[in-house]
């Protein structure tokens, strides 16, 4: 039986049971494996940019017995998945701009039916401005940590109306309405970061123009009022 590690076991719970499901850049199709040995989907997809990965993800299905369930595509993005093909769409272990850039090229993907969920393994933050410009709303947000690195995991859907919101919540989304341990982690450390990043504006006395000083403000504020499961 496949077992996942942490964040793809966080990515795999953010798929709704019993959708087909296509995980794009799949590479070795653990989670598509997964996810089907698990019962959770019947059936699904799993893609890939290259040839290498595709052929990993071909030896996994056919490893599991799972060829009459599992269609592999070669595909840059979502350009070779037809619509209607899938109810689920995972994006994992890609950078935020990548993954944006991939959702923003599929407008079939702006159907309130689908369920998105992304794993940017950077630049969490253009991922989350990309759905609040596209009309996408955020509907659930997990961490995951390997012990060394700190993951986030999303899930969205189209809800066709760009929704206001602070302007700290593009670096924590839904984050806030978790209060565990890993999730406490993973806003502190990114804090440091925007710290370190508006401290070194300040001394080289640049305008703070993505507004740092507020958001680091607000994250801080938010913190405060989270009752922390620590
Ligand atoms: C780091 S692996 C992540 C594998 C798996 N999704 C995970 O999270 O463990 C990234 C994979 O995405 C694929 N990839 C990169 N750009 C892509 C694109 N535009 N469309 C489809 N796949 C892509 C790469 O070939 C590679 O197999």
């Amino acid at each position: 039986m496949i077992k996942l590690d942490a964040r793809l076991s966080a990515v795999a719970s953010l798929v709704r049971e019993g959708v087909r499901v296509a995980d794009i850049g799949t590479d070795h199709a653990y989670l598509v494996a997964y996810l089907i040995k698990k019962g959770i989907c019947p059936c699904g997809i799993a893609a890939d940019l290259r040839k290498g990965p595709l052929e990993n993800a071909k030896q996994t299905v056919i490893d599991e017995g799972l060829s009459d369930k599992v269609e592999l595509i070669l595909s840059d993005g979502l350009q070779n998945i037809e619509d209607n093909s899938c109810d689920d769409i995972v994006i994992a272990g890609m950078g935020g701009n990548l993954i944006a850039e991939i959702l923003s090229k599929a407008q079939w993907i702006k159907n309130e039916n689908i369920n998105i969920v992304a794993q940017p393994m950077t630049h969490a933050e253009v991922l989350r401005q990309f759905f609040i410009d596209n009309g996408f709303e955020i509907t659930k947000e997990k961490t995951a940590t390997d012990g060394r690195h700190y993951y986030c995991i999303m899930s969205a859907h189209y809800v066709g109306t760009n929704k206001k919101h602070d302007i700290s919540y593009i670096y924590t989304g839904q984050l806030f309405e978790s209060s565990d341990e890993i999730t406490y982690r993973y806003i502190e450390k990114m804090l440091t970061t925007l710290k370190k990043k508006h401290s070194a504006l300040i001394i080289a006395g640049k305008p703070d123009e993505e507004n740092l000083g507020r958001i680091i403000d607000e994250i801080k504020n938010n913190m405060e009022k989270t009752e922390w499961l620590l």
